[in-house]
């Protein structure tokens, strides 16, 4: 894009301030702002402030394949999964692009030390909780990992300082999701640098694309791939490629599955699996009506009782089928450094402006159908998004302390 095209298209969209440096900057930083104005999705800005409309369905309750179930059935469950895992057919994918804002971090979330009298990174703790799987079947299962151009250099530098934490090498691979660009809350584009764009991770919902971007559908193929189970970095507790859950969504003949847990009760800020008209879908809290959250069946149960908890396994066929299909665009309100009109940055203490994004959660409406796994809530989720109180470092540290983890 040359800088008279670049004038042209910011000032359709009155966002000609971002050129405000132009003149005192490098050949190549000017080619690198032109080049991200390019990129800029244009349809994205205009939902500044309010969030694009998805009609909502007609919803009713999914079932899940509950404890008891799994318990009566965990060995025939077992036995599928680890027969995947050994023919090669499992994969699994961190999703670790995110910038943990909420945590206040300067280093990728991964690397946060959840210890206390020890080291244990995040990172090290969801390599050892796939290797317990790995070490069982006697084979090793293929580890993608999204990061972002904000985290991935530090990312794989730190893998490579602590040797993969045991995990073999050459069995990972990483690949860095698309980039977003912010604005304020005047919908105006932010500068991080007089020649860049404010930019943040367009969200976890690209992650197939991205893979695919990156050409490691290839590698998916090559290797026989045919599940790829996705997972979140800050749940310390999860179990990642669970043979039983691998197992349970084979054997259901469905496309994908979802782990979740069941809420502590009918108001609890979680998104919950159902059906809309009648295909898998996540239904946000805040978008249930107080008649749907507190309904029952004939037990006394939640009929919407099933949270969802960033754990899902997707069929590989499935999701070629999908890729590149319009997903939401989530309007998301966070801190975004900047800088000012003298080229002074500044780091916002609360949200200044809106980053877009799309959501993993939003692909589950595209599967034909999905299996939601229950499992033990205390056993297996432990989120960290913030330092203290609810879904927090301190909380996670008490879960992992009651699930005999030493700290
Ligand atoms: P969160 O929604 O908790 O976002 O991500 P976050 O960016 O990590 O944290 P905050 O909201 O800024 O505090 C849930 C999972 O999705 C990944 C995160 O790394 C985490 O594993 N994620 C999120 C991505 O991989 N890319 C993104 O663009 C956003």
């Amino acid at each position: 894009m040359t800088r008279n095209e670049a004038e042209e298209i910011l000032k359709e969209h009155g966002q000609e301030h971002v050129l405000r440096h132009f003149d005192d900057l490098s050949a190549e930083a000017q080619e690198g702002l032109l080049t991200q104005i390019s990129e800029v999705n244009w349809d994205d800005l205009a939902l500044a402030g309010v969030q694009e409309k998805v009609p909502v369905g007609e919803i009713s309750p999914l079932s899940a394949v509950d404890i008891d179930e799994i318990n009566a059935r965990r060995a025939e469950f077992e036995e599928a999964g680890y027969e995947a895992i050994r023919a090669g057919k499992v994969a699994a994918l961190l999703l670790a692009g995110g910038m943990g804002t909420r945590l206040g971090l300067d280093k990728p979330k991964g690397e946060l030390n959840v210890g206390i009298n020890r080291t244990l990174y995040l990172f090290e703790s969801l390599i050892h909780n796939l290797m317990d799987v790995t070490s069982v079947a006697g084979k090793s299962i293929p580890l993608y990992i999204m990061t972002s151009e904000k985290n991935n250099d530090e990312t794989i530098r730190f893998f490579e300082e602590h040797d993969y934490f045991g995990y073999p090498k050459e069995d990972v691979a990483f690949f860095v999701q698309e980039m977003a660009a912010a604005v304020d809350y005047d919908g105006k584009l932010l500068l991080e640098e007089p020649g860049r764009l404010a930019t943040s991770p367009n969200g976890n919902g690209g992650w197939f694309s991205s893979l695919k971007k990156a050409g490691l559908l290839e590698d998916v193929h090559k290797r026989g791939v045919e599940w790829i189970n996705i997972f979140a970095v800050d749940n310390v507790l999860q179990r990642i490629c669970d043979p039983a859950f691998v197992g349970a969504t084979i054997l259901s003949g469905k496309v994908s599955g979802s782990k979740v847990v069941r809420k502590v009760d009918a108001y609890e800020k979680m998104g919950v699996l159902c059906l809309e008209d009648g295909k898998p879908s996540v239904v946000e809290y805040y978008e249930m009506s107080k008649e749907m959250a507190e309904s029952t069946d004939e037990k006394g149960d939640l009929l919407y009782a099933f949270g969802v908890i960033l754990n899902y396994i997707f069929r590989v066929d499935k999701l070629e089928e999908i890729v590149g299909r319009h997903l939401p665009v989530h309007v998301v309100e966070k801190k975004i450094p900047y800088i000012d009109e003298a080229g002074n940055l500044i780091k916002p203490e609360s949200p200044n402006g809106y980053k877009f994004e799309t959501l993993v959660v939003d692909m589950i409406r595209m599967m034909d159908d999905n299996l939601p796994y229950e499992v033990v809530r205390e056993k297996e989720f432990a989120p960290i998004k913030n330092l203290h109180g609810v879904d927090s470092l301190d909380s996670a540290r008490e879960l992992l302390e009651r699930n005999g983890v030493e700290l």
